[in-house]
This record gives C-alpha cells, sequence and structure tokens, in this order.
C-alpha cells in the first residue's frame, strides 16, 4: 500500500507518496500534478540509466511525452552553470508555463531542479523522486532550493514547493554506504527531536537498518516524512520551530568546513553535532546524562562517528559563530529535553559552550 503524507501549505500542499518499487508505477501520480502532458526529467546518467528509464515508461504509458535532461553528478556541480544549462534544455525542448519538471536523483538534483523549475516561465509544475536516504527524509521536503555560489553553500536559492514527492525505498539498495548513513543520521534526528518510538525502533533494529531491510525502510522513512512535513507546515520559512530540524548542525557545519567538506560527510559531521548538543544538554542540566548517552550510543553504533584527526579548538569555536543559525554573535542551540524533545536556547555563554566543546574534543579522541 502506498503511504501518503500531505505538506500542509494552504495553496501549496502537497502530498509524499511512499512505497518500495512506487518510481515503476509514477505515471498517474504525475499526471495529478502536472497540469499538461509534457515533462522533463533531470537525473545523471547513472541514475536514468539504473532507475529512469522504466520511470519513463510509466510516463509514456499515462499518456506524458517526457524528455531527459542529463546533468554531471555531484556537488560541484550544484551550480550556476548545471543551472543554466538545465533552464537552456527546458527552453529548446519547448517547455511551456503548464508542463512539469521532474527531477531523479539525490538532494544536489531536488536542490538544482528546484531552482530551475522556479525559474522557468517564473514557475513551473516541479516533482521530485529523491533516491538518497538523505533526499527522501530531508532535502525532498520543505521546499528550499539552491545552488552554491561564490564559494558559498546554498547561498543562490528561494523557497519553491513541489507539487509532488515520489519516495521510492526500493532504489537505496544501490547507494554507497556512507551516502546511506549520512540519510540516517538525519532520520535518527528526527527521532531525537520528535519521537522516541521512531528512536527506539532504530536502536532496535540497526543490523536490519544497516542492511537496507525493505520491510523496515519503508515504515522508517515514512515516519521521518511525517515529523519533517508537520515541522514545515507549520513553519514554512525557518522563523520558529523549524529551527528544530538543525538539532547538531551547528558544531557539525563547522566541523563539515574545518575539514574542507571532504572528510566527513553531511551525516557524519551533524552525528558529531548531535554528540555535542547532547552533551551540552546534559551539562546545562536540560536533559539527563542518560538520554546524552543513549544518543551517542546509537550513533556509535550505526557506525556514524568516524575517527577524525584533533581538530583546532579555537578555530572550529569561531566556525559556530559563522553559521547562518548565529544571529547577532550568540549561537541559537537547539538541546535535548528528553528524546522526542528539544528547545531553543539563546542565551548560552560562549565560555561555556567553549569549555564543553574542549571536553568535547579530548573525548572524541577515544570515540569510535
Ligand atoms: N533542500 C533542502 O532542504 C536540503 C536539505 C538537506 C540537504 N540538502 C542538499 O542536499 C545535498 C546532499 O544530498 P545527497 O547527500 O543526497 O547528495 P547527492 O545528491 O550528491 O547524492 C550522493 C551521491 O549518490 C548518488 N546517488 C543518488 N541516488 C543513488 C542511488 N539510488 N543509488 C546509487 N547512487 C545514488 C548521487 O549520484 C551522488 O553521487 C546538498 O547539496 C545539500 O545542500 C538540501
Ligand atoms: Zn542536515
Amino acid at each position: 500500500l502506498t503511504k501518503v503524507i500531505l505538506v500542509k501549505l494552504r495553496d501549496r500542499s502537497y502530498p509524499l507518496y511512499i512505497r518500495a518499487d512506487l518510481l515503476k508505477q509514477a505515471g498517474p501520480l504525475i499526471r495529478k500534478a502536472v497540469p499538461s502532458r509534457k515533462v522533463a526529467l533531470v537525473s545523471t546518467s547513472f541514475l536514468f540509466k539504473t532507475y529512469g528509464r522504466s520511470l519513463m515508461k510509466s510516463l509514456q504509458s499515462s499518456g506524458f511525452c517526457a524528455d531527459p535532461i542529463l546533468v554531471p553528478d555531484g556537488e560541484i556541480h550544484k551550480n550556476e552553470k548545471t543551472l543554466f544549462n538545465i533552464l537552456q534544455k527546458t527552453a529548446s525542448l519547448r517547455l511551456q508555463r503548464d508542463s512539469g519538471l521532474i527531477s531523479l536523483g539525490g538532494g544536489v538534483l531536488c536542490d538544482l531542479a528546484g531552482l530551475a523549475a522556479a525559474l522557468y516561465m517564473r514557475g513551473i509544475a516541479y516533482v521530485q523522486c529523491p533516491t538518497t536516504l538523505l533526499a527522501q527524509v530531508d532535502a525532498s521536503i520543505g521546499g528550499k532550493t539552491a545552488i552554491d555560489f561564490y564559494g558559498i553553500k546554498n547561498l543562490v536559492g528561494c523557497f519553491y514547493q513541489p507539487k509532488a514527492v515520489l519516495i521510492d525505498p526500493s532504489v537505496l539498495v544501490t547507494l554507497s554506504e556512507r551516502h546511506f548513513k549520512t540519510g540516517l543520521a538525519e532520520l535518527i534526528k528526527h527521532g531525537i527531536i520528535q519521537d522516541e518510538r521512531l528512536f527506539r525502533k532504530i536502536e532496535n533494529n540497526t543490523d536490519a537498518i544497516l542492511s537496507r531491510d525493505l520491510n523496515l525502510l519503508p515504515g522508517l522513512i515514512a515516519r521521518s516524512c511525517e515529523i519533517k512535513a508537520g515541522i514545515v507546515s507549520e513553519d514554512e520559512r525557518e522563523v520558529g520551530k523549524r529551527a528544530w530540524l538543525n538539532y547538531g548542525h551547528t558544531l557539525g557545519h563547522a566541523l563539515e568546513s574545518y575539514y574542507g567538506y571532504r572528510l566527513l560527510t553531511h551525516g557524519e559531521a551533524i552525528a558529531y553535532g548531535m554528540c555535542f548538543a547532547a552533551k551540552l544538554s546534559a551539562h546545562l542540566g536540560v536533559c539527563s546524562p542518560s538520554i546524552a548517552q543513549r544518543q551517542v550510543r546509537l550513533l556509535k553504533q550505526v557506525k556514524l562517528l568516524r575517527k577524525i584527526p584533533r581538530f583546532n579548538l579555537e578555530i572550529v569555536f569561531r566556525k559556530m559563530f559563522l553559521d547562518k543559525k548565529a544571529r547577532s554573535g550568540r549561537i541559537l542551540f537547539i538541546l535535548t529535553r528528553k528524546l522526542g524533545l528539544v528547545t531553543i536556547k539563546k542565551n548560552i555563554p560562549s565560555s561555556t559552550i567553549f569549555s564543553v566543546l574542549t571536553q568535547f574534543q579530548s573525548e572524541t579522541r577515544k570515540m569510535p
């Protein structure tokens, strides 16, 4: 059975459909999302070959005229050049105001194609088929689109909600181990911030999850999507509780950047960030030490805490204050109260953060 979750944003509401092998039956769902029968499918050549062909077949049997737009793979191509190449193709394919743009790929493609869909003719219908775990539980929900520009990640972009998101967990079997686990970090995060049961389910099934058991993944992904969709529905523009989703991201972003975006994946970086946030929460008495330990234990258990070379405390500390979420020199911190409940703290003295970071640094030396 297909699970349907609604992102509720008044006239911009849209469904997330979740089911193994969904892409083979995508045509009828995309018919509901796109006004005309003309669409283009943005993907990489690997993903197009592996999953795009059957998606195209389904589109064609639903009466669509569908053309592929292939783009090079990887974050380094999430830039203005690829964006304008997509736009050039949509123009030469003569997509119209009522045509649709479909993305088939990870978070990079979601962000790129979403921005292209927003810009082309001031916005055409956009449908996402996320193919990484990170994109399925995170990047494809909430309408943030962007390219990297001027050496800064996600500097240029806009909010543009898709018309539908088609999530097919069976495509995750070909994903590399590291990319799978980077998405798992966000899934665990969703448990920590909103749902103790989800957290416990992950704790109790780590082996099955790591072996990508398709009896388990669709349910976990659906619950995780429900959590993000609920938060986004209440706070589309991140003025309030959408900030919860940044749990673990203050130190996470700082470490990612410190190691030049190469040593750690995003998920590995936020896994460290979540350990730190947990530790800080316990230090401030916001949660009990055992709640913090449970988070660290799970992140260890799924092997998200890779050994990292010693980082320079001052530099990482400074980078935390450069984070987008740091307003006027104060870091906005998301802390755990208990599993399934977080709170936003604005006035933590920087000396406290520095001293907990110092302890954390020495602990990470012994971590995995
Ligand atoms: N818009 C948002 O709200 C949001 C949220 C989180 C992250 N993001 C963005 O997402 C991006 C990261 O996304 P990502 O981690 O998915 O990276 P990615 O899109 O680069 O995908 C990772 C790699 O896996 C490959 N791949 C994708 N699906 C596959 C599959 N099923 N089988 C085999 N290989 C597959 C990709 O081609 C790529 O090489 C970043 O640019 C980030 O800024 C956006
Ligand atoms: Zn993240």
